[in-house]
């Protein structure tokens, strides 16, 4: 069954509260299908995120049979819009209402933090497929909270590295002003000057706005070695573009965390290439897992699959690990939780295992665009660990 709520969110409220009765008794804890709740972006900017992931997961169910444990999965939908004002009505939706198992979401660093402080208060599984906010697996972290994307520090971190390596002394970073883009540039930032670096200016603006044009100018002015950004989504796409437009492709060097050029590249076209990112997936990895995955994601989908894909897919690994240790009893919920902690993920990017924080330590791929494709350059930083400052596990 899909459910799929967007809209109507005051009388929803009350629809909770009211459901909420009726559902406890009906939980699906302990017995019959597993119940996935997609929290994520299906309209804004992050629409195509949220599509990616929300297939990739499918996709790994399908292999297994439409089974986790033994169990059938039955999937719940709602539309987070990224926004994080609407993020707590949203996952206690999920929680409370639909008495999802767990919680697959979301996209948004923002919206992540009110699904955290929802999936704590109620002690239910989350499983986080993109969002970076360090907070999750740092201050934030729980038995309960797992990730299978990367936290914002480590792509930034990365980036930071091989600039510093490269002999850059002066760089402007430019973001959206939110956790996403301040979280990436501290890790640029931290791996950066501790190598002589310095980050002479750094320009913001609001999340989703696209005007980019003053800030471009302003970069420009500056004369910087060479420019650090986080953008992804259809705002990655309009940057790239206005930013090659400007005529600074070829005159202020471009770097970027990988998400300015993943699942864009054919809508950014020429304006794109050559550009250079760090991120944990890339385009034609030499590994036979992802090389499956690929051919099987573009023959289900007709789509070519993408780093949201990849952690969709890694998502369900994650709770095949979990619902697989307790045959499908997802009530086990400590027993679940500790399979998940010790699992080896046999991800596309890379087989991957999971800190103490619950958060991958994973290779960091340095990326150069090629066509339509990020194609690897080699490692950048191997195994690279978040810091998980202030988490207590
Ligand atoms: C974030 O908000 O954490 C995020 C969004 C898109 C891509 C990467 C990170």
């Amino acid at each position: 069954m899909h459910r799929f709520t967007s809209r109507g969110l005051a009388p929803a409220c009350l629809a909770i509260a009211a459901s909420f009765a009726v559902a406890a008794g009906a939980s699906a804890q302990g017995s019959g299908k597993i119940k996935v709740g997609f929290m994520l972006p299906y309209t804004g900017t992050y629409a195509s995120l949220g599509n990616a992931i929300e297939n990739g997961f499918r996709m790994y169910v399908q292999e297994q049979g439409g089974k986790l444990g033994g169990r059938e999965i039955e999937y719940f939908k709602v539309d987070d819009e990224s926004d994080p004002a609407k993020a707590p009505e949203n996952a206690t939706k999920l929680i409370k209402r639909d008495q999802v198992d767990v919680v697959v979401g979301t996209v948004h660093s923002g919206v992540q933090m009110g699904i955290v402080k929802v999936a704590k208060e109620n002690n239910t599984l989350l499983i986080i497929p993109n969002a970076g906010v360090d907070e999750a697996t740092g201050p934030l972290c729980g038995p309960n909270i797992f990730r299978s994307s990367f936290s914002n520090w480590q792509p930034g971190y990365a980036m930071g590295h091989v600039l510093a390596e490269r002999g850059m002394k002066k760089v402007v970073t430019l973001t959206w002003k939110y956790a996403a883009g301040e979280q990436s540039v501290k890790g640029f930032k931290e791996a950066f000057e501790a190598r002589g670096g310095k980050v002479v200016k750094e320009l913001s603006l609001p999340f989703p706005n696209v005007e980019f044009q003053a800030l471009i100018t302003e970069v420009a002015s500056i004369k910087p070695d060479a420019v650090f950004v986080f953008f992804a989504g259809g705002g990655a796409v309009k940057f790239v573009k206005d930013w090659a437009a400007a005529g600074l492709k070829d005159k202020i060097p471009l770097y970027a965390s990988g998400f300015l050029t993943d699942g864009t590249l054919e809508a950014q076209g020429a304006a794109a290439q050559g550009l250079e990112t760090t991120l944990h997936y890339a385009d034609g990895l030499a590994n036979a897992r992802d090389k499956r995955f690929r051919l099987d994601y573009a023959k289900t989908y007709k789509l070519q699959p993408d780093v949201y894909a990849v952690q969709g897919y890694d998502a369900a690994q994650l709770l095949a690990a979990g619902a697989g240790a307790v045959k499908g009893d997802m009530s086990r919920k400590a027993e679940v939780i500790k399979a998940m902690e010790v699992a080896r993920v046999d991800s596309p990017r890379g087989a991957f295992t999971l800190s103490k924080a619950h958060n991958p330590v994973q290779d960091f791929y340095l990326r150069k665009v090629d066509g339509r494709e990020n194609k690897p350059g080699g490692v950048a930083v191997k195994a690279l660990a978040d810091p998980a400052r202030g988490c207590r596990l």
